[in-house]
């Protein structure tokens, strides 16, 4: 089965090539190579015996998508990735946001539902619960006003999704993740954040292997344990293994609804202290940091409920935070060497 994947070369994206292909699914990776690689290939090739098929598009160019599903048309699914996803960039740029994360779902959508089965999995975010009231979240969790255009265009996609599948026959899977992490354990793909990383793990493994010099912890005056804030840090395996999972839902015709909404997190919470006393445990490097003023729009916590994904999706995260942190620092040591 012919399986197509947006931002097939980006971090998460090629994760889950790995994972479709290791199940056995051809894929069609298409990226625009904007904030990732062509030596990906080699990468999940090394990892599966298999290159991927590979089309170089960008999906807000509406010719270019149109053309691509009229070559293919005998598509089962789309696992759409194809996003930018930097807060504070989305806050500069809104423009950029806008156009590209939600242009390229309205061409996606326009010529998937003109096939005979529309099957879609979307990549949305815990973004959208901005600072939820009860933890763990469960996905009935309110819906907060959006803290950045990044957030507004997750909250916007899905909105999008669940109004197509009201008049197509677009099926569909929201996936909110949690915070994404880690890299496969042969190091052969991972995350490679253009310039100064503004996520904490990969920030800690730089600042490890010596590229940084010390780390900023934002605060240390919240309302938790230790003062800094607390996330639900997830292996990315773990999250391609959810999408690969998702997608058989749709082909076997087993969802309940049109459009169903997962969380997809390990329901567990660490501080950013944790986080870098764990890192130092599994490295046996020093991570120096420093306590400066809170980042703006920072929630507070969120880690999710995972029995939704656990009972009627039927997958559990199976890594732990210092396997994720353990394989992301191999990550950064191979990416270096
Ligand atoms: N942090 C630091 N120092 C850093 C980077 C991060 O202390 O250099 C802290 C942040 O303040 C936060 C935690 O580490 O408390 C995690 O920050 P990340 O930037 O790694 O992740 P976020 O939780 O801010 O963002 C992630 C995704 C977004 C998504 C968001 C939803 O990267 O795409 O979750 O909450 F929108």
């Amino acid at each position: 089965m012919k399986i197509v994947v947006t931002g097939g070369l980006g971090f998460i994206g090629s994760h889950t090539v790995v994972e479709l292909q290791n199940e056995g699914f051809e894929v069609i990776a298409i990226d625009n190579l904007s904030n990732s690689s062509i030596e990906v290939l080699d990468g999940i090739e090394r990892i599966t015996g298999k290159k991927p098929l590979f089309e170089h598009i960008d999906l807000r160019e509406k010719a270019a998508v149109q053309d691509f599903f009229k070559k293919n048309n005998d598509i089962a699914g789309v696992i759409h990735f194809a996003a930018s996803k930097a807060v504070g960039e989305s806050v500069e740029n809104p423009l950029l946001y806008y156009e590209n994360n939600l242009n390229s779902l309205v061409y996606i959508l326009q010529e998937l539902t003109n096939l005979p089965t529309a099957n879609l999995i979307f990549s949305s975010s815990c973004t959208v619960y901005g600072q939820a009231e009860k933890m763990p979240i469960t996905e009935d969790a309110t819906i907060q006003p959006a803290m950045s255009p990044y957030g507004n265009t997750k909250q916007i996609g899905e909105e999008i999704i669940f109004d197509v599948a009201q008049v197509t026959n677009l099926n569909s899977v929201l996936l909110r993740y949690f915070n994404p992490i880690g890299a496969h354990p042969s190091a052969e793909i991972g995350e490679l954040p253009l310039g100064v990383p503004q996520n904490l793990v990969p920030f800690i493994t730089q600042t490890a292997f010596g590229l940084r010099k010390e780390l900023a912890v934002f605060g240390n005056d919240y309302p938790t344990n230790d003062g800094t804030c607390i996330r639900d840090y997830i292996h990315v395996v773990d999250l391609a293994k959810a999408h690969v999972i998702a997608l058989q839902r749709l082909l076997q015709k087993q969802n309940q609804e049109k459009v169903e909404i997962f969380n997809l997190g390990t329901g567990t919470g660490s501080s950013v202290l944790e986080v870098i006393t764990a890192f130092e445990k599994v490295s046996g490097r020093k991570v120096p940091y420093k306590v400066v003023p809170r980042r703006s729009g920072d929630v507070i916590t969120a880690y999710a409920n995972t029995d939704k994904a656990n009972n009627v999706l039927g997958w559990k995260a199976q890594f732990t935070l210092e396997d994720a942190l353990g394989s992301a620092w191999k990550w950064e040591q191979k990416v270096r060497s």
